[in-house]
This record gives structure tokens, C-alpha cells and sequence, in this order.
């Protein structure tokens, strides 16, 4: 190892070296500086989150099991008119190339920064295709029925400005500035072949705030991801991965993103019972109105004592069940906050992406569901809309969307 690998002398080290004398530490620390001479001070290695992996290679892409990340960034790239198979491949190349050096703290080729790449913060980059790609790459008859667009709902008041697109870049981690250098490296390395789209950006949870596992909570307050499938499960495993349909596609999966905003000032306004009622669930605590723990089964035959449900048939939960565990999908949601409008009032909501084998099979049903009646939907309300399918994962040398493209 060199000096430069090794780094300065820490502080805690300084400190905990308790058989070093004061005198001792102050050589120690200025033969480090020396190491450096006139050149930088040397990088030091990142603290322990900091300096946490996600394996990039691997039969699925990271970034969907994966334990979500505090930051994302879901970059949305409108191919450009040339952009044709052969140059698909080669951006496809260079973006793999980029994803698995910055996902293990590597700087890609040509990093103008490559100091940003060296705390990786559990990133991933999960890429994705709209439904326009395999128009333009020569490829419609391998557009899996599975990713079907939405229909348009009546709870729906899209913005184009966040709906749409050709490729899905989805970059999360747990450090923000992880999250802005991969963004810029990999929409730099996409400029001669697709124009950005639309950006979103979210959060949950800081990383260390709360054990990991634990339930995150929405801008609403709500505990969001009781009811997930669990990640590695073999429910998680036939409600995701794509096991039929074309060959390109099996181990992948597809991904609804649906900005929704809330209406935060109105939620506020609801009483405690009317937001529960509404989504029949417990604030506090997340437990089902018919429960006493989180992940107490909710009893959708509970009566009260007039004899009315005490989960009421219209609220999320009970509209957004489904009868069986292949049908289920699975919510990887974050938060938006953008800054308040003049009057002051909130600009929040979800940025919300839900993954399943097949969207017409699996999300459209629930969404239309909650389109009929949800008491949800008198505080949230659907801006943004769109829908990617989701390469498999590749092996070292191999490059995402090969199966399809290569
Ligand atoms: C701003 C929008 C939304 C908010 C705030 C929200 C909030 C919640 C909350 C608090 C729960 C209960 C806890 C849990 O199991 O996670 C829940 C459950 C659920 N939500 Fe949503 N949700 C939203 C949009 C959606 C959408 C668009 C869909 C799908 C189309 C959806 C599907 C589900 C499903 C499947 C469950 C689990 C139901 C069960 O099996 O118990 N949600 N949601």
C-alpha cells in the first residue's frame, strides 16, 4: 500500500493511540503531511457508509432488491434522432462501463472528478427502456407485451414535462453527491446519442437514522413499505422477475414511475381518524385499524360496533390488495420536496416506482382499482407517468441490454 492509499493520519487515530506521546503524534502527523510534499493531501478513505458496495454484476440489475438507497435520481433520456441500433449498443457499452466502475468506487474513464467517485454509498444504477426504444432500434417485435402503457385515469393530471421517455437511468445511493457526480458522468457520457428527458429527484430516510429495515416514512407521514414483498422471498421472485414473454428479458423486470403529488395543506387540515380511515392504517405506528403491530394480517371483515367495516372498502389498503402473491408488486417509492410555491404552499409528494413481471397483468389492475375509489385520492394526485422495461443484470465483460441490443 502506498502513502497515498493509506491516507493522512485520522483524528481518531491520533486520539485513540494512547501509548503515542503528544510529541510523538505531532511527528507522526507532520510525516504525513511530508508524504504528501507539495503535492495534494492525500484522499482520505471514506468513512464506513461512505465506502459500502453494491455488486454490479449479477443475473438481475442492482437497484430494484436492493434495500433502498436515502437518494435517487431517475434520469428519463429522449434517444435522439440518429440513434440507431449500433449506436444504442455503443451508448449501452459505455454506460455499463461507467455504471460498474462508479457502483464499486471507480472513477470511469475521462471522470473530469474522479475524487467524487471514490465513495460509492451503496450506489446503483439501474437502466431501463421505454416503450419508443425498440421502435427506434429496428426492434418492435421484441416489445414484451409486459410493458404496456397506461391507459389514462380519471384521477390523472400528467405534466409531459415528467412523463415518458426512451432510457431510464435510476441512480441511487446514500450520499446525495455520489448520486449528482454518477448523474453527470453518465448523462455526459449520453449526450451524442439521447437529450435528458426529465430528472427526478427523491429521498428517504438518511442512512444511519433509523435501523436498517425499518419502515421508512412518506412526506405524509405514513410508515410506506409495510406490505412489500420481501426482497429475496421467493414472492418477490415471481411477483418481479420476468420469467416468459422474450428470451431478452427474462431475469429483468419492468418499472411504472409515477410522480404524485400531495396536497400537503389539505392533509394537514384532515383529523388524525380521516387520514387513518382513509388509508387503514395507524399513523403512529403503521399497525392495520383491525391491529395492534405493523405487521398484525389486517382483517378486512371486522365489523364495529354499528356494524360497519372497520377497514373501510374504500380505503388504500383494501383497494390496493390483490388475491394472489404472483399478482403483487413491488413499491420502491421516494420523496420529493421542491421548493414551495410564492404562497407558501408545499410542493411534495412521491416519486413513486413500483416494479412487476408484467405491468398490464399486475400494476393497471391495482391503479384502477384506486382510480374507482380510493379515499386516498382526495390528498394525492398522479402529474407525472411512465414505464420502462428492465434489462437482466450481465456478467463481467458483458454489458446491459446485450440480450436485446448486442
Ligand atoms: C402518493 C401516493 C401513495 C401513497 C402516499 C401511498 C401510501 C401507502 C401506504 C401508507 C400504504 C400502507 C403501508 C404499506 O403497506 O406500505 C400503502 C400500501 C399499498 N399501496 Fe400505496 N400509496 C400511494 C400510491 C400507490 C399507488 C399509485 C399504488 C399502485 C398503483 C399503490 C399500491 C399500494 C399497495 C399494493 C399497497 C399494499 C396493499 C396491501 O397489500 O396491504 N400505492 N400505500
Amino acid at each position: 500500500m502506498t502513502d497515498r492509499e493509506r491516507g493522512p493520519v485520522s483524528r481518531r487515530a491520533l486520539l485513540a493511540g494512547g501509548a503515542l506521546s503528544v510529541g510523538g503524534a505531532i511527528a507522526v502527523g507532520a510525516a504525513a503531511v511530508r508524504t504528501g510534499g507539495d503535492h495534494a493531501a492525500p484522499t482520505p478513505a471514506p468513512a464506513a457508509a461512505g465506502g459500502q458496495t453494491i455488486a454490479f454484476h449479477g443475473a438481475h440489475q442492482a437497484g430494484v432488491e436492493t434495500p433502498a438507497q436515502a437518494h435517487a435520481s431517475f434520469v428519463a433520456l429522449d434517444l435522439a434522432a440518429v440513434a440507431d441500433r449500433a449506436a444504442l449498443r455503443r451508448m449501452m457499452l459505455v454506460l455499463t462501463d461507467d455504471a460498474a466502475r462508479l457502483t464499486q468506487g471507480v472513477a470511469p474513464l475521462a471522470d473530469g472528478q474522479p475524487e467524487l467517485a471514490r465513495m460509492p454509498a451503496r450506489l446503483t444504477v439501474t437502466f431501463g427502456f421505454g416503450p419508443r426504444l425498440f421502435d427506434v432500434a429496428g426492434l418492435t417485435a421484441q416489445r414484451p407485451s409486459s410493458l404496456q402503457q397506461l391507459p389514462a385515469f380519471g384521477i390523472d393530471k400528467l405534466q409531459q414535462g415528467w412523463s415518458g421517455g426512451d432510457v431510464l437511468l435510476q441512480i441511487c445511493a446514500d450520499d446525495p453527491v455520489t448520486v449528482a457526480h454518477a448523474q453527470r458522468m453518465l448523462v455526459k457520457d449520453s449526450r451524442s446519442f439521447a437529450t435528458v428527458r426529465w430528472v427526478q429527484r427523491g429521498f428517504r430516510n438518511a442512512r444511519g437514522t433509523q435501523d436498517d429495515g425499518v419502515t421508512q416514512r412518506n412526506v405524509l407521514g405514513q410508515l410506506d413499505g409495510t406490505r412489500n414483498p420481501a426482497p429475496g422471498s421467493d414472492v418477490f421472485a415471481s411477483a418481479v422477475w420476468t420469467d416468459s414473454g422474450p428470451a431478452w428479458l427474462h431475469g429483468g423486470t419492468t418499472v411504472v414511475i409515477r410522480r404524485i403529488h400531495a396536497e400537503l395543506e389539505k392533509w394537514d387540515a384532515a383529523d388524525t381518524v380521516g387520514k387513518e380511515f382513509a388509508v387503514g392504517r395507524r399513523l403512529s405506528d403503521g399497525a392495520p385499524l383491525t391491529g395492534r403491530l405493523e405487521l398484525d394480517e389486517p382483517d378486512f371483515n371486522a365489523k364495529n360496533e354499528l356494524g360497519f367495516p372497520v377497514i373501510s372498502e374504500f380505503s388504500h389498503v383494501s383497494r390496493a390488495q390483490v388475491g394472489s402473491d404472483r399478482l403483487r408488486i413491488f413499491r420502491r417509492p421516494y420523496n420529493y420536496d421542491e421548493p414551495p410555491g410564492a404562497d407558501g404552499t408545499a410542493d411534495s409528494g412521491l416519486v413513486f416506482a413500483s416494479y412487476q413481471r408484467d405491468i398490464g397483468e399486475q400494476f393497471i389492475p391495482i391503479q384502477r382499482k384506486l382510480d374507482d375509489a380510493d379515499l386516498m385520492n382526495e390528498w394525492i394526485t398522479p402529474i407525472g407517468s411512465a414505464v420502462f422495461a428492465v434489462p437482466p443484470g450481465c456478467e463481467p465483460g458483458g454489458w446491459i441490454g446485450q440480450s436485446l441490443l448486442g
